[in-house]
C-alpha cells in the first residue's frame, strides 16, 4: 500500500496484513492488522516513527522509496517488538546516517533481538523533545503497555500523537482514519483485551496525560487513526475502571455431558434472575471472545469435569489465560462433576491466584446432578445476583 498523506508533512507509511490470524501464536486475529509507521518531515529533518513486521519489510521500504525520502535523520522506536521494529535493520543499512531513538529499555531490547549496534542508538528521557525545525517531537514514557520499553511521540504543533500499541486495534483495514465508531470499538476491545488489559491500572495514568495534551489526532501502530480522540480515550476510561456489567462468563468443557447439564442449568438460573450469560464451551471457543467478556463482566464461573485427578486441560489453559489477563471481575464460581475423586476445585483455585475475586462457594458433584445439585446451582444463582446489586455495574 502506498504511502498516504495525513497533512503536507506528515505521512502513514505501513502495511497491510489481511492475513495475520494469530499474533505470537496465541492471540487470534481473525480480522487480520496493520503495521502503521509514519515519517514526519520537518524544515531540517526527517524523523521515521517505527517500523513494520520484518515479513513485510519489501512492501515498507518500497513505500518509503515511493515518498521520494532521500534522508532520514531520526527512527523513533516507540516499542521494540518485531511487528513495529523489525525493519529497523535493513533500514538502517539504507539510511547509514539515521540515529535511532528509544528508551533506555527500549534500546536493550532492540540491542539484543536485533543486533542493532549499540552506538546507532540514542536513549530520550521522560519529556524529552527534538526539533525538526519547524516540528518538535516529544517523548512521552509509558512503560507496560505492553512492554517495559514502550513510550509514545508527540508531534507538539500538529497535535498528532504517535501512540504506538496503546489505542491501537488488529483490524485489517484500507481505512486510514476510523469510519465506523461500532467495528472500531469492537475491534479495539479484542485488542485491549488481549494485550492491554493486564496493565489497566498503568493505564489509567496514561490516559490522564494523553487528555492533558488534547491531541487532535491519535495514531496508533495497529488500526485506522482515530480523529476523534475523545471517543477512544471515553471507551478506555470504561474499559481500566473498575466499573463492572451485570454479567456472568462460564468457560466450560464436558466429556459425558454432566458438567454440561449443570452449566445450562444456571444458565437458565441466571437468565431468569435478569443476568445476562455467555458461556463458552472451549471445545471450540474462540480465546478473543472470552479475553472481551472477560473485560467487563462481573463474575466467571468456571465449568469443568475433572480427568484422572485434577481439572480438564482445556480448562487449565483458560484459568491461566484468565489468571494472565487479570481482569476486573469481581467474583468467581467453580463447578463441575467428577467420577471418582481428584482436587479439581483446589488446583482451579490456585490458579488464579492474580484475581482480586471473591470465590463463591463450589458446587461440585459426583456423576449426575441431581434434585440437591440443582438447589446449590439456584443458591448460586441467587448468590451471584446478589453481589452483582452490590457492585458499581454500568
Ligand atoms: Fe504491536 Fe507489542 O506490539
Amino acid at each position: 500500500m502506498a504511502a498516504r498523506e495525513i497533512n503536507d508533512h506528515v505521512h502513514a507509511l505501513g502495511v497491510i496484513d489481511w492475513d495475520r490470524q494469530v499474533f505470537d501464536e496465541l492471540i487470534p486475529t481473525p480480522d487480520g492488522t496493520t503495521y502503521n509507521a509514519y515519517l514526519v518531515q520537518g524544515g531540517e529533518k526527517t524523523a521515521l516513527i517505527d517500523t513494520a513486521d520484518p515479513s513485510y519489510e519489501e512492501e515498507f521500504i518500497t513505500n518509503i522509496a515511493r515518498l521520494g525520502v532521500g534522508c532520514i535523520d531520526y527512527v523513533i522506536i516507540n516499542h521494540a517488538e518485531q511487528d513495529h521494529s523489525g525493519s529497523l535493520p535493513i533500514l538502517l543499512e539504507l539510511f547509514p546516517m539515521a540515529t535511532v531513538l528509544a528508551t533506555e529499555k527500549g534500546k536493550e531490547l532492540i540491542c539484543s533481538l536485533l543486533l542493532i549496534p549499540e552506538e546507532r542508538v540514542q536513549v530520550v528521557e521522560d519529556g524529552a523533545t527534538i526539533s525538526l525545525g519547524d516540528r518538535t517531537l516529544e517523548f512521552l514514557h509509558a512503560p507496560w503497555v505492553h512492554w517495559p520499553d514502550t513510550m509514545l511521540t508527540y508531534l507538539r504543533e500538529d497535535g498528532i500523537l504517535f501512540s504506538c500499541d496503546l489505542f491501537g486495534s488488529h483490524l485489517a483495514t484500507s481505512d486510514l482514519y476510523v469510519q465506523d465508531d461500532h467495528a472500531i470499538e469492537q475491534s479495539a476491545k479484542r485488542y485491549f483485551a488481549e494485550i492491554m488489559m493486564p496493565f489497566r491500572h498503568v493505564i489509567g495514568n496514561y490516559i490522564d496525560r494523553v487528555e492533558g495534551l488534547n491531541p487532535t489526532l491519535i495514531a496508533p501502530s495497529h488500526g485506522p487513526i482515530h480523529d476523534n480522540p475523545g471517543r477512544i480515550l471515553d471507551i478506555y476510561r470504561h474499559w481500566v475502571s473498575d466499573e463492572v456489567k451485570n454479567m456472568v462468563l462460564i468457560p466450560y468443557i464436558s466429556m459425558h455431558g454432566s458438567t454440561q447439564q449443570m452449566v445450562e442449568y444456571l444458565t437458565e438460573a441466571l437468565i431468569e434472575r435478569g443476568v445476562r450469560v455467555k458461556p463458552f464451551n472451549l471445545a471450540s471457543a474462540d480465546t478473543g471472545s472470552i479475553a472481551m467478556a472477560l473485560v467487563d463482566a462481573a463474575t466467571v464461573v468456571i465449568a469443568s469435569p475433572t480427568v484422572l485427578f485434577g481439572p480438564h486441560p482445556k480448562i487449565v489453559y483458560a484459568a491461566f489465560l484468565v489468571n494472565m489477563l487479570k481482569p476486573k471481575t469481581r467474583s468467581v464460581g467453580i463447578i463441575g462433576s467428577f467420577g471418582w475423586g481428584g482436587k479439581t476445585v483446589q488446583a482451579i483455585t490456585d490458579m488464579l491466584s492474580n484475581l482480586k475475586a471473591d470465590m463463591l462457594d463450589p458446587v461440585y458433584i459426583r456423576g449426575q446432578a441431581m434434585e440437591e445439585d440443582m438447589r446449590q446451582l439456584e443458591h448460586l444463582a441467587d448468590e451471584i445476583l446478589k453481589r452483582h446489586h452490590d457492585y458499581t455495574i454500568v
